[in-house]
């Protein structure tokens, strides 16, 4: 069984996530559920970062619906366009906001979020699946560290899409 506990919490953000990857590629090797998949990937990341909110939001139809997630509950359902989650899905490409209130239509599910990435999972044509969304309660947590990090693993989830 794969964990997170090896990770040192001083050691900076690029060395946990690439700490990290192979541990994610590892626990995914083999699992042929998305959702399963998504299970493990937002435990590994809340509890490697302590970030408020991890989770997916899976295309179905018209609109993004819930899935796994570690954090406070939150909004089932997002239109398309809607919100950032929404926006990234529209614009199929990954959003850093580094303040939530200066995002138009930002869809607050926790007032104590302040900034957050949204990072498309495409399936093997290309077309945005789901999305994977951590909110922070601090301002402009995320940069572009996050951004590649966090892109190379929603890559590992497209062969369950
Ligand atoms: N803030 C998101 C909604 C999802 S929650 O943050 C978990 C958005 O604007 O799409």
């Amino acid at each position: 069984m794969h964990g997170t506990s090896t990770i040192p919490k001083t050691a900076d953000r690029a060395t946990r996530y690439a700490a990290l990857l192979p541990q994610m590629r590892g626990l995914i090797e083999g699992e042929t559920d998305l959702i399963a998949a998504m299970a493990n990937m937002t435990s590994s990341l809340q509890r490697t970062f302590g970030w408020h909110w991890v989770g997916f939001y899976r295309v179905l139809g018209t609109e993004l619906v819930l899935g796994p997630f570690q954090g406070p509950v939150a909004c089932t359902r997002i239109g398309y366009g809607k919100g950032v989650c929404g926006t990234a899905w529209e614009q199929g490409r990954t959003l850093v906001v580094e303040d939530v209130d200066a995002f138009p239509g930002h869809i607050a599910c926790s007032a104590l979020s302040r900034s957050e990435i949204v990072v498309p999972v495409k399936d093997q044509d290309g077309r945005v699946a789901a999305v994977l969304d951590i909110d922070s309660t601090a301002l402009a947590e995320f940069d572009t560290v996050d951004e590649q990090a966090l892109e190379q693993f929603c890559a590992l989830l497209q062969p369950l899409c």
